[in-house]
């Protein structure tokens, strides 16, 4: 038996006979011995199993490089930083001076990544830290921080709404072979159960994202945060889409239903990035929502025509926190954008 096969039966056996699907999801993608980040990942692009926009285009590294400017930000934080290429492209698309005043740091769990990025960004200046939580402390907690299609490789958990109540999807190994099944359970915090959806609806939350933020929240003294993903807000993330979102990817292939379960480690598993709840999430926080739009929207007018329409599947978020650093003192007067994108 393969070293993922005799891990989740022992996690089943635990667990009493399934294992809930985001746990199956956290060994899948980061168990130390067999996860697909934790060791078979070595790039992301066409080298890889999935491509990302940071991949597929500059414009993004454009895009976030004009943020950092605007902010005048000392010290930015990358977290989940992939192969190391949108890093690359906005370093080098800031210029010498800009640069040199500028102190990039990285986030990385995945080791064969970190690697991947020590090479690429290797006569750059760029700090690598352990955690957030590190990060964040190294810089008595000042920092602007940002990261793309990071949310959605966080393990989820998945629900089905039935005639009466809100069952939780869980794994069962039997012959060999993984099988879904619903369990009852309490559902977490998520703007997703506000909605009034059919029988047979299936919806992911990102509970461990929520309390990822949980954890570093109070260690975040000042400064913005910029989030992208794909995704979008309630209702209209699971308008026509009864199946939900989840999926996985290996070698540029889409895997649906069951098929994502027969090859753990050896493929991604991710979900669509529900951003009210990412929103809310951060307000529960005392975070400020700076602005909320499509990462279309964002990259205008530099996006290429041909990248217009899956930019318009991706969202970009700015939240703040804590006084403002002194160079957004001179914008103040400026009205911010605001959220422009209705609560549910
Ligand atoms: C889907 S990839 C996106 C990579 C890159 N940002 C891009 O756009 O190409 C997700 C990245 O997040 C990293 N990651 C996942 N969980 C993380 C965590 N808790 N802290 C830091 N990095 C994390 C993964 O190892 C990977 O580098």
């Amino acid at each position: 038996m393969s070293t993922a096969g005799a891990f989740l039966r022992s996690l089943q056996n635990e667990l009493g006979g399934s294992i809930p699907f985001h746990r199956f999801m956290q060994a899948a993608l980061y168990h130390p011995a067999f996860g697909y980040y934790s060791t078979r990942i070595h790039t992301v692009g066409r080298r890889g199993d999935f491509s990302t926009m940071a991949t597929l285009d500059r414009s993004l590294a454009l895009g976030i490089a004009a943020w950092i400017e605007k902010k005048s930000a000392r010290d930015v934080i990358e977290v989940g930083a992939g192969s190391g290429q949108l890093a690359h492209a906005i370093l080098t698309s800031l210029g010498w001076w800009k640069r040199l005043r500028l102190r990039y740091h990285i986030v990385e769990v995945s080791p064969p990544l970190r690697k991947a990025q020590k090479k690429l960004l290797s006569g750059l200046r760029v700090t690598w830290h352990e955690s957030l939580p590190a990060a964040l402390d190294a810089l008595s907690g000042r920092a602007h921080i940002f990261s793309n299609e990071l949310v959605d490789a966080f393990p989820c958990r998945v629900f089905e709404r039935t005639a009466g109540d809100w069952l939780e999807l869980h794994v069962r190994i039997e012959n060999g072979r993984c099988h879904e099944i619903l369990q009852s359970c309490t559902v977490p915090d998520s703007t997703v159960f506000q909605h009034p959806f059919n029988a047979g609806q299936r919806v992911e939350v990102h509970e461990s994202y929520h309390r990822w933020l949980q954890d570093w929240s109070p260690q975040w003294k000042s400064g913005a945060m910029l989030t992208i993903d794909y995704g979008d807000t309630m209702p209209t993330l699971y308008h026509r889409r009864p199946a939900g979102s989840l999926r996985g990817y290996a070698a540029h292939q889409v895997l649906n239903g069951e098929d994502i379960y027969q090859a753990p480690g050896r493929c991604d598993l991710t979900a669509d990035v529900n951003f009210s709840d990412i929103e809310t999430w951060g307000e529960q926080q005392g975070w400020r929502c700076v602005s909320h739009s499509s990462l279309a929207n964002f990259l205008a007018p530099k996006l290429p025509t041909r990248f217009q329409t899956a930019a318009e599947a991706f969202r970009v978020l700015e939240q703040s926190h804590g006084t403002l650093f002194p160079d957004r003192k001179k914008s103040a007067s400026q009205p911010l954008l605001g959220c422009l994108i209705p609560k549910v």
